[in-house]
């Protein structure tokens, strides 16, 4: 197999960890091939936008990207770069796997869910955003549509049905927001009807954040909009250790893009002791969505077996080593495999 995949090194530490990521991957040897293309600060240096059209041809084109963290700069009328990419492609499904590593610092052992959060409305649209002139009164809606909560739940849904899944937990607010999170729960019952070997369960949004913390092995897929879907993953990627071994991949049906939860880290970029593994985890996510399972399970492994090497991982795990070695531990897990 050959397919080439648009690839953004990212500001800050992405280059670091972008170069470790695609050493490991190298090292499966499946035939992939990179165009580089830049976004974010690198962009901004070198063509003077923060995403050039040649970025945004290349992901259209090859219809995977694999993106290190952007700088988002502060001030300049630009809202987030990441939030623009999302708008460009409809990247409706934002899938962020939430998979306890042994060895690492996760308050939990065996934990293994993914949060499946709508990426498109709810409460993040900026239309119809009011505030007074005098300052004293905000106002802002919510959108919820049909199409929109269908094409999630259904995601979730088919995602368990692929992965061997039990249970589907559909996150929602309706007993207070009748009309938004209303729909929304409507709409997931409908669609949960389709699918009857797998569980559905709802759970409204507070009870689920109490839930996770007491009992986080109940879950399995958490479906839900886009507000209560970014709390809860943060909430999820701190059960299982972290901003370091959080991957996310943004899913649409003209394209994907695949990249870490955490930033550009500039407090530590430049250093060469950047965990690369949040990236290299939505690496594997790209692998699965690719359609090389194995492979990306492979590379799963590998972390599992690295991560207890004090000598070879990132300080961030309690290492004394550097992103360097910690991916040289990683090729050389998958070399003895
Ligand atoms: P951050 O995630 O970059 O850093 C938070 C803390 O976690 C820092 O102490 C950092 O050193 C540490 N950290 C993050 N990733 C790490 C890694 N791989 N290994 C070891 N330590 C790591 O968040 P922050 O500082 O709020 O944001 C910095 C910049 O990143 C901002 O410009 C922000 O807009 C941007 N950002 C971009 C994202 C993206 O492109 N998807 C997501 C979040 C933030
Ligand atoms: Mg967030």
């Amino acid at each position: 197999m050959s397919k080439t995949i648009a690839v953004i090194r990212g500001d800050g530490i992405g280059p670091e960890i972008m170069n470790a990521t695609l050493r490991v991957l190298d090292e499966l040897k499946v035939g992939l091939q990179y165009e580089f293309v830049e976004a974010g600060m690198a962009a901004q240096e070198h063509v003077g936008e923060l995403l050039p059209s040649a970025t945004l041809e290349s992901i259209a084109r090859h219809r995977v990207a694999l993106k290190g963290p952007l700088t988002t700069p502060i001030g300049g009328g630009f809202s987030s770069l990441n939030v623009e990419l999302r708008k460009r492609f409809d990247l409706y499904a934002n899938v962020r796997p939430a998979i306890t590593v042994p060895g690492t610092k996760a308050r939990y052992e065996g934990i293994d869910l993914i949060t499946v959060r709508e990426n498109t409305e709810g409460a993040y649209g900026s239309d119809g955003q009011v505030l007074s002139e005098d300052g004293d009164m905000a106002l802002s809606q919510i959108k919820v549509t049909r199409r929109g909560s269908e094409r999630i739940v259904r995601y979730a849904f088919d995602l368990a049905r692929r992965q061997g899944r039990k249970k589907v937990t559909v996150v929602h607010k309706a007993n207070i927001m009748k009309t938004t999170s209303g729909l929304f729960l409507k709409v997931a019952r409908e669609v949960a009807a389709q699918y009857p070997e797998i569980q559905c369960q709802e759970m409204i949004v507070d009870n689920t954040c109490m839930q996770l913390v007491m009992n986080p092995h109940q879950f399995d897929v958490i479906v839900t909009t886009n507000l209560f879907g970014d709390i809860i993953s943060d909430l999820c990627a701190g059960l299982v250790g972290g901003l370091g071994l959080a991957p996310g991949a943004n899913i649409g049906t003209e394209a994907a893009i695949f990249e870490a939860v955490h930033g550009s880290a500039p407090d530590i970029a430049g250093k060469g002791i950047a965990n690369p593994c949040a990236l290299l985890l939505a690496a594997c996510q790209m692998l699965g969505h690719l359609g090389l399972e194995p492979q990306a399970e492979r590379v799963r492994n590998a972390i599992r077996d690295v991560v207890g090497r004090k000598d070879r991982v990132t300080p961030d795990l309690g290492g004394t080593g550097n992103t360097d070695s910690f991916a040289d531990a990683l090729i050389d897990s998958l070399r003895a495999d």
